[in-house]
């Protein structure tokens, strides 16, 4: 079967691409990363695929006047690069209808909470203040809400009593380790059916 062209975009530290590299790298994903693109000039994420020969570009959002301009400049780079899905690794901008409509229905991200519950910024931190005693993450197509597309593959991960934002973080992103490759998977598989809201797998 053909690999699927993912292209990745992240804004950080990276982990999450680093596990669809060694989901990749270990033969549990037929997928081959076209490009690493990070928006910001100085995420870990540019360094850590230094020594792999993944095209890793930098699109500085600073340099463009508006949002429609980098995400066009962002497109093209994943059109080049002949891209087929866009995944979500930490990538902290909220995309417009401009870029979604270019890749409707082929964009993916990993949030770390049981969505619906907790969406944007610090949802770790959202799940302590709310007393919540689960938590977790969730894969999901991405549309033009805040966290609001069609939930893939979600994993629990249990609020212990002395949790802190970074103790409860470093278990969910355990579990997205797990998760997102999983979940990409099933897509490069051809077993993601939608249908509404929801996302069978098949
Ligand atoms: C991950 O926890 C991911 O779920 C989260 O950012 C972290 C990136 O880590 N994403 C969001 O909060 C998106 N709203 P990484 O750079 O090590 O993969």
């Amino acid at each position: 079967m053909n690999k699927t062209v993912i292209g990745v975009l992240a804004s950080g530290r990276g982990s999450n691409l680093q596990a669809i590299v060694d989901a990749i790298e270990a033969g549990r994903l037929n997928a081959k990363i076209g490009a690493v693109i990070s928006d910001n000039p100085n995420a870990n994420v540019l360094t850590r695929m230094a020594d792999t020969d993944i095209p890793t570009i930098c699109i500085d959002r600073r340099q463009f006047s508006s949002r429609q301009e980098f995400e066009a400049a962002v497109a093209e780079e994943l059109n080049i690069h002949h891209v087929e899905l866009v995944v979500l690794a930490g990538f902290m901008r909220i995309l417009t209808a401009y870029f979604i409509d270019r890749f409707g229905g082929r964009i993916m991200n990993i949030h770390p909470a049981l969505l619906p519950s907790f969406p944007g910024e610090n949802a770790q931190q959202q799940a302590l203040d709310y007393g919540a005693k689960v938590s977790g993450c969730t894969v999901h197509f991405v549309d033009e809400g805040m966290d609001s597309g069609p939930i893939i593959l979600q994993e629990a991960v249990p609020i212990l009593e002395d949790d802190t934002a970074d103790t409860l973080s470093e278990r969910i992103l355990h579990a997205e380790h797990i998760l997102y490759p999983r979940a990409l998977a099933l897509y490069c598989e051809g077993r993601l059916k939608l249908e509404g809201r929801r996302v069978r797998i098949i």
